[in-house]
């Protein structure tokens, strides 16, 4: 991966940047330990910085400079020898991950952003990744995931017992108001509603479609992602409407809800002239309910799945996972809790699960490890919310 190698050679840099004590004109510490051009603070590479400071020195004479110089120039120069070697098979390695990633970038069609975000994340957080690669294995070929990642991505388990975590997604979950970039035209309930950028176009694909094969133009959104103060409203009105009973079997408690991750929507019906139409037990419930793993979207919340997920039946709540994760799901009947359950005990990074349908082939295994290898093919990594992570590899 870029990132990956990008890291690496930056993490080179900041050792020496941290290591050496060569300051400009002079040469006052161990110089052996940096070799290369100038650095940040414009100093020449070590060993013409010694050859200078030598010269500067020439004139005192003494056979202790001298001596000093002799040995450093030929430190200077096994350790560039080795650099050398070095470097040129870290690049190597750098150039067969780079083109994964950017095939990766090129085709976003099946596979979600996380695994990219999780890269970049890495990068961001240079803190804590410097420190983790003295102990990572040497292998620049592997992911480098952070205990944040497990909270981040298209298959975190958001229900009762695992909240989100607003911390971890802070800058990596991009929300996009729906009414404004949506691709077709439908309703939704708000004009303010919002979805993960990602998400839309496999929505607005689901939607259009359904509209297609129902007939009619009346599919809608009637909720989308949600903060917690927006939480907060919902359960308070549906406690005072309803009471805390039926709350708890259809509204999460703060920070707890789906629909704080920007990948949960809602579905509705809107007829034309704006009347809200029951969405439960309409044809359009039925094709989604369905059809919406072609789209990777999972109906989340099913009647007889209700005493694992916490919540009851809901008929309009879609949740999107992902094409392979949707269509095994669903395939199986397994509600997310099933899965992420089923895709521990069964998968490995040794024993990967290959998921086929008809929109395609991908390897899925879950895994503790945070440097898993880089697949050297497009694929996503998603944390499970609880502990690992999930990685999807699509196969050509
Ligand atoms: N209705 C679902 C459980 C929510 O409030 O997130
Ligand atoms: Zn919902």
């Amino acid at each position: 991966m870029i990132s990956t190698s990008r890291r690496k050679l930056r993490t080179i840099q900041l050792k020496t940047e941290t290591d050496r004590d060569c300051t400009r004109g002079r040469v006052s510490g161990p110089c052996r330990r940096y070799f290369g051009g100038t650095d940040r603070c414009g100093c020449l590479p070590v060993q013409s910085s010694c050859i200078m400071d030598m010269k500067k020195k020439k004139g005192k004479g003494t056979g202790l400079l001298k001596g000093m110089a002799i040995i450093c120039v030929v430190l200077a120069f096994i350790l560039a020898v080795l650099l050398i070697v070095g470097r040129s098979g870290r690049t190597g390695r750098k150039a067969a991950s780079a083109s994964t990633s950017s095939a990766s970038v090129s085709s976003a069609a099946a596979m979600t952003s996380a695994g990219r975000e999780a890269a970049a994340s890495n990068n961001q957080e240079s803190g804590q990744i410097e420190g983790e690669d003295d102990a990572a294995p040497a292998d620049s070929a592997a992911l480098r995931l952070t205990d944040a990642d497990i909270h981040k991505g298209d298959l975190i388990l958001v229900n009762p017992w695992n909240a989100y975590d607003f911390d971890a997604n802070a800058d990596s979950v991009d929300l996009v108001n729906i009414l404004d970039n949506q691709s077709v035209t439908y309703p939704c309930d708000k004009s303010d509603f919002e979805i993960a950028r990602h998400v839309l176009p496999h929505l607005d694909e689901m939607i259009a479609a359904c509209n297609a094969a129902v007939g009619t133009n009346e599919t809608s959104i009637s909720s989308a992602y949600r903060s917690m103060d927006y939480q907060q409203n919902v359960w308070n009105e549906t406690v005072a409407n309803y009471g805390e009973a039926y709350a708890r079997n259809y509204v999460a408690v703060p920070g707890y809800s789906e629909h704080h991750t920007g990948l949960a929507v809602d579905l509705g019906r809107t007829a034309s002239d704006g009347t809200a139409e029951s969405f439960t037990g309409s044809a359009n419930a039925d094709w989604i309910n369905t059809n919406s793993w072609r789209y990777g979207f999972i109906r989340r919340y099913a009647e007889d799945k209700a005493s694992i997920t916490g919540c009851s039946n809901e008929s309009w709540h879609y949740r999107y996972v992902g094409v392979p994760h949707a269509y095994f799901m669903y395939a199986n009947n397994l509600c997310l809790e099933e899965y992420i359950e089923w895709l521990r005990e069964n998968t490995s990074e040794s024993a990967p699960y290959t998921i086929t349908c008809d929109l395609g082939t991908w390897e899925v295994y879950f895994t503790q490890s945070r440097n898993p290898a880089c697949p050297d093919e497009e694929y996503n990594v998603s944390g499970n919310n609880v502990d690992g992570y999930v990685i999807t590899v699509k196969k050509n």
